[in-house]
């Protein structure tokens, strides 16, 4: 491995995997990651048409103690993905061991594992990615444009990169910790010590500090010194707002990748970063104005409103014509995410008798106003994941017991849009296309 990674971030890792995790609890529960779902991985990255047959190929780049390399390869075995393969790449030998160990358990044999810097990638010679997964990486790296330039240079023309970022916003308290523990910690060379002085101070902070104020955001310093460390001592960290990552990833600066973001933040999908689903039940006049300004510009004002997104989960992908598209009567919508059924769904959206109604979204908290159309409910009830909207709309015409001529699908597509999109932007409704349900060639 050539000299090009950080050698005290190596280090870190090697003392300190991350995630902490026994290999043994592999025997007992298997670990979800978000972004790794693959349906979610299908509806916002291959246009819902990728059947991860035919040879499908992830990367998983900074993969730790293999979390996202495990839910893939037990997702690809469970669907029959043959011949599809993981690739886990870390630097750090001790998370390689954990992660090996992990799918030694599971019998898992469609992954293979690399020792090496990412940005190593270039010169690597291997074949090319459909999906890449490297969450939490990138901001441990000097140069975080390098290592997003070499996850590209291994990543197939039409294949996405599921990315997490830090957020600045959600972490003020955090950066002001790791502040206060380099002051504590400057006279301090051995780690054990910085760690006992951290839970020391951590276990003192009066209330007013800003880290003790939003405690219950983090979770890393309450698991054990891998996880206090990672959050409150690392030596190489930086963070993001929404509106920097447009700039670096996305069209919107001309130094940009130009690239496609879909935005989804674990539980909550893009709600957080919708000023609408962000005001919650009493919303302001200006809510609905501000619904129309670019998603840019409202993405960035409802992370300032939130203040609690602490992490970005995003896809990369090519353009916008990766996510599946709503309006098309081939595709067939399906609930994800929660025990839904399109009863219960109906049942919801029927509770004020076709008038707009306040969602209230127990899961994800959050509140929303949702038009339900004249037809919402109707249509609802008929989702049960193997139907197509072309489907459903033929079976709601067959039921039509009105005096006019039953509406067509386009006036059903409008009718329906607001109750998609609310629920799709709560991921709890997604798409795919037949195509996704074909058999390897
Ligand atoms: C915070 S952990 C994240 C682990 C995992 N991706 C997850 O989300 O659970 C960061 C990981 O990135 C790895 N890493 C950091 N810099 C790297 C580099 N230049 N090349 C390869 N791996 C790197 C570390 O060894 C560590 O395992």
């Amino acid at each position: 491995m050539p000299d090009n990674y950080l050698p005290q971030v190596r280090s870190q890792y090697e003392a300190l995997p991350y995630p902490p995790c026994d290999p043994e609890d592999d025997h007992r529960r298997l670990v979800l990651t978000w972004l790794e779902d693959l349906p979610m991985i299908n509806h916002y990255c291959f246009a819902g048409r990728q059947s991860f047959q035919n040879g499908f190929r992830a990367l998983v780049a900074g993969g730790g103690t293999g979390d996202a390399t495990i839910f893939l390869a037990e997702q690809l075995r469970a669907i029959g993905a043959a011949d599809a393969h993981i690739v886990h790449l870390d630097m750090s030998q001790a998370s390689i061991a954990i992660a090996k160990r992990r799918a030694e358990i599971r019998g898992l044999s469609n992954i293979s594992w690399v020792h090496d810097s990412l940005l190593n990638l270039p010169g690597l010679q291997l074949e090319a990615f459909d999906y890449i997964n490297c969450s939490g990486v990138l901001h441990h790296l000097a140069d975080p444009d390098l290592g997003f330039k070499a996850l590209r240079s291994v990543l197939k023309a039409d294949g996405a990169i599921g990315l997490m970022l830090y957020a600045t916003t959600g972490r003020t308290g955090v950066y002001q910790m790791q502040q206060l523990m380099r002051l504590v910690n400057s006279q301090e060379a051995d780690d054990t010590r910085k760690i006992a002085n951290t839970r020391e101070m951590l276990a003192s902070l009066p209330a007013s500090n800003w880290f003790a104020r939003s405690e219950a955001l983090h979770h890393d310093h309450k698991a054990g010194d891998a996880g206090i460390y990672d959050l409150l001592l690392h030596s190489q960290d930086r963070s993001y707002s929404v509106g920097e990552l447009f700039d670096w990833l996305g069209s919107d600066s001309p130094q940009g990748h130009g690239l496609h973001l879909a935005f989804s933040d674990v539980q909550r999908g893009r709600s957080p970063y919708l000023p609408h689903m962000v005001l919650g039940s009493k919303p302001p006049a200006m809510a609905a104005q501000l619904r129309r300004l670019p998603r840019r510009q409202q993405y960035e004002m409802a992370e300032l409103m939130i203040g609690d997104i602490i992490t970005h989960s995003l896809y990369v992908t090519r353009d916008a014509s990766c996510t599946a598209p709503y309006g098309d009567a081939d595709y067939i919508p399906f609930f994800y995410h929660e025990p839904l059924t399109g009863e219960m769904a109906a049942q919801v959206f029927d509770s004020q008798r076709g008038q707009p109604f306040m969602l209230r979204h127990q899961h994800s908290g959050v509140s929303v106003m949702v038009n339900p159309g004249k037809y919402g409910p109707q249509i609802l009830r008929l989702i049960d994941g193997q139907r197509s909207f072309g489907d459903i709309f033929e079976q709601f015409r067959a039921d039509w017991r009105g005096q006019a001529a039953a509406p067509d699908n386009t006036v059903l597509f409008a009718d329906f849009a607001a109750s998609f999109e609310a629920l799709n932007a709560l991921e709890r409704l997604l798409l795919r296309h037949p195509l996704a349900d074909a058999k390897a060639a």
